[in-house]
């Protein structure tokens, strides 16, 4: 029988909290494989199915951003299976993660996983509708700014896009949204969404940009890359996206100088002379 407590705990405290299974694994096993399947649990947990699709360049872009701008809160709406919200909760330990999912069905799931991977005191999951969501979370104080807005639900009847913009336009002054399956201008190799024939697109959010932020500078970055600059190879075309800052712009030039070679793959377009 191996000295399981001691291997065990020679690997390190961390993983075996998050693992609490390797403990009836470890009566059976050698130490040596006991090491294994703790190194396997461990890069299961960190690398979920796909994060942000697994596009390195936007996981880079979101991580440095976060960091450089002093985001303080994360907001996800649409949170599926959790794969991005949790690997970025991981990375960054010092701001506040939220996600909001309407189905009940994905967000217990994914409840459930962060239980599984002592998680869930990392990220907030909100079973709710998207711009009710935001709304709330911003009445409460919980979602404060500067935020980084990651706008990914949809698949239903409904397509909330525009009503978290609103929500955000209207109590947002300094903040960066990310829209996701986004139409690139120019770039039609990148994929984007279309609902009920209706483009994911600057010309369906733009009159939102013209309505509600007479006071408020717009930055726009598009993605302006392909697949063969990614780190991991994807059979699917790269999935199209938008980086809109809102009050930012004297600290994006500096981003822009500080990651010269990050933003290198991006477009940057001023306001809304696009
Ligand atoms: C593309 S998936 C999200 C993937 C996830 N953001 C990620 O990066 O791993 C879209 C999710 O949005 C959810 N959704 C659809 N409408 C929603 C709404 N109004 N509010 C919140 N979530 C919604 C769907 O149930 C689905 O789980």
């Amino acid at each position: 029988m191996p000295d399981i407590s001691a291997s065990v705990l020679r690997k390190g405290i961390k993983e075996v909290v998050l693992h609490p299974g390797i403990l009836p694994y470890a009566m059976k096993h050698s130490e040596k494989e006991v090491m294994v399947r703790l190194k396997q649990l461990e890069s299961l947990r960190l690398t979920p199915k796909a994060a942000f699709h697994n596009d390195s360049i936007l996981q880079h872009f979101l991580l440095s951003s976060l960091d450089f701008f002093r985001v303080v809160t994360f907001f996800e709406a649409g949170t599926f299976r959790g794969d991005s919200v949790i690997w970025l909760a991981d990375k960054v330990q010092n701001i506040k993660t939220i996600s909001c999912e309407s189905e009940e069905y994905f967000y217990k799931r994914t409840l459930r996983r962060l239980s599984r991977i002592r998680m869930d005191d990392r990220v907030r999951l909100i079973n709710k509708s998207s711009p009710m969501a935001i709304k709330e979370c911003f009445e409460s104080g919980l979602l404060q700014e500067p935020a980084l807005f990651w706008l990914d639900a949809h698949w239903n009847e409904y397509w909330p896009l525009t009503d978290e913009l609103k929500e955000i336009l209207r109590c947002c002054k300094s903040s960066i949204l990310v829209i996701d399956d986004f139409k690139v201008p120019n770039n039609p190799q990148l994929e984007y969404d279309t609902y009920n024939g209706i483009e994911n697109s600057l010309e369906y959010i733009s009159p939102l940009f013209h309505s509600n932020s007479a006071n408020v500078q717009l930055d726009f970055l598009f993605p302006n890359y392909d697949n063969s600059q990614l780190v991991i190879k994807s059979k699917f075309r790269p999935r199209g996206y938008v980086a809109i800052f809102l009050g930012l712009r004297r600290g994006l030039q500096q981003f822009e100088t500080k990651f010269e070679d990050l933003s290198k793959n991006f477009i940057h377009k001023v306001g809304q002379d696009f």
